[in-house]
Order: C-alpha cells, then sequence, then structure tokens
C-alpha cells in the first residue's frame, strides 16, 4: 500500500511538472514571436516602393536603408528622427526634400495616408533595427560617401 501511494505521488509530480514545463514553452514561444509593428506596416506600406530586393536600375524609389541613412546620421536622435519623418510625411514636396537626387530620378514621393500613430512606430522600428539592405546598396553608398554625397547638396540649377 505505502509502495502504491509512494508511486501515485512520483506519478502525480511528473505530471505536475510536465504541465509547468509545457507553459513555460508556449509563453516563450510567444515571446519570441512576437513582431515589431512598425515592421509590418513597412513591409505592407512602405516596402512596395522602398525595395530592399529591387536592382538599382529598376526600382520605384530608393531602398528603405537609403533614407534611413538619411535621416539618422551618428548623432541624430530617436526624438529628431522621429520628428523629421514626420514632418516629411505632412508635407512632402520638393522643397522639403533631403534626398534630392532621389527626387530628380523618381519623381518627389506621392502624400500618403498614414495615421501619426502607425507613422510614429514605422519610425521607432526604423530608427532601433538593422534594416535589409540590397545587395548593391553598400557599394554604392561607399562611392557616394567618397564623392561627398553629391545627390545630398541642395539642386543645382
Ligand atoms: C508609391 C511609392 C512610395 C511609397 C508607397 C512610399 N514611398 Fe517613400 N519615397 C518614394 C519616392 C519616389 C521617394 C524619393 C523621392 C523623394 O524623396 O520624395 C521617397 C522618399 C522617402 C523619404 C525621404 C524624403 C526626402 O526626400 O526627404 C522618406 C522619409 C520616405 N520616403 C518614407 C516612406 C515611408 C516610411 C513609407 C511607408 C509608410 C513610404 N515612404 C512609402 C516613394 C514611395
Amino acid at each position: 500500500m505505502k509502495t502504491l501511494i509512494s508511486l501515485l505521488f512520483i506519478f502525480v509530480f511528473l505530471v505536475g511538472c510536465q504541465q509547468k514545463t509545457k507553459t513555460f514553452y508556449s509563453v516563450k514561444a510567444n515571446v519570441s514571436n512576437e513582431v515589431h509593428p512598425g515592421k509590418k506596416l513597412i513591409e505592407t506600406q512602405c516596402v512596395i516602393c522602398h525595395s530592399a530586393t529591387a536592382s538599382h536600375d529598376n526600382r520605384l524609389a530608393p531602398p528603405m536603408i537609403a533614407v534611413k541613412k538619411r535621416y539618422a546620421s551618428s548623432n541624430t536622435t530617436k526624438k529628431q528622427f522621429i520628428k523629421d519623418i514626420q514632418n516629411w510625411f505632412d508635407n512632402p514636396v520638393e522643397d522639403n526634400a533631403k534626398m534630392y537626387g532621389a527626387v530628380k530620378r523618381f519623381g518627389v514621393m506621392p502624400k500618403l495616408a498614414i495615421t501619426k500613430e502607425n507613422l510614429n512606430l514605422i519610425s521607432d522600428y526604423l530608427y532601433d533595427n538593422d534594416i535589409d539592405q540590397p545587395e548593391w546598396f553598400e557599394k554604392h553608398y561607399n562611392e557616394e560617401k567618397r564623392k561627398g554625397f553629391p545627390m545630398h547638396k541642395l539642386k543645382q540649377s
């Protein structure tokens, strides 16, 4: 009888442990699967033009990494970055553009209907994360850098 009771105890204990382990794993899985909402918004609203995979010659707009690099230099604060992106969305006209070379090549970005809240999520994600870049980008960026970023300078008449 004693052994039966001990066996029962061990059984209950084992089942109890298993359940605990299970719960633990499912919680962990949820955390690691969570995607930043800004990432999703970029994928659905921006990447159609700001693609990270389109070739240099066959695209509708600069890749997102180029936009990020233009808006966030090494000493730009997150607050300033978010504000600058918001300013652009409030008033996307040529005179307000920082990417003159891109305006010349692609034309000015169309005004998009996006809430301030969603734009903040996008900027938050962009600022904090490494953004996918096309294969050609680094070489192109370094060449532009060597030339002193002529595309960033004010329009020449
Ligand atoms: C219909 C195509 C299209 C979509 C969609 C689009 N863009 Fe653009 N975007 C452009 C083009 C073209 C340019 C380059 C010309 C320019 O700077 O206006 C650009 C430039 C920009 C610039 C730099 C503006 C400047 O010159 O200072 C920012 C910032 C930007 N896009 C953010 C975004 C974000 C964030 C999204 C998604 C919410 C987005 N864009 C969606 C076409 C698009």
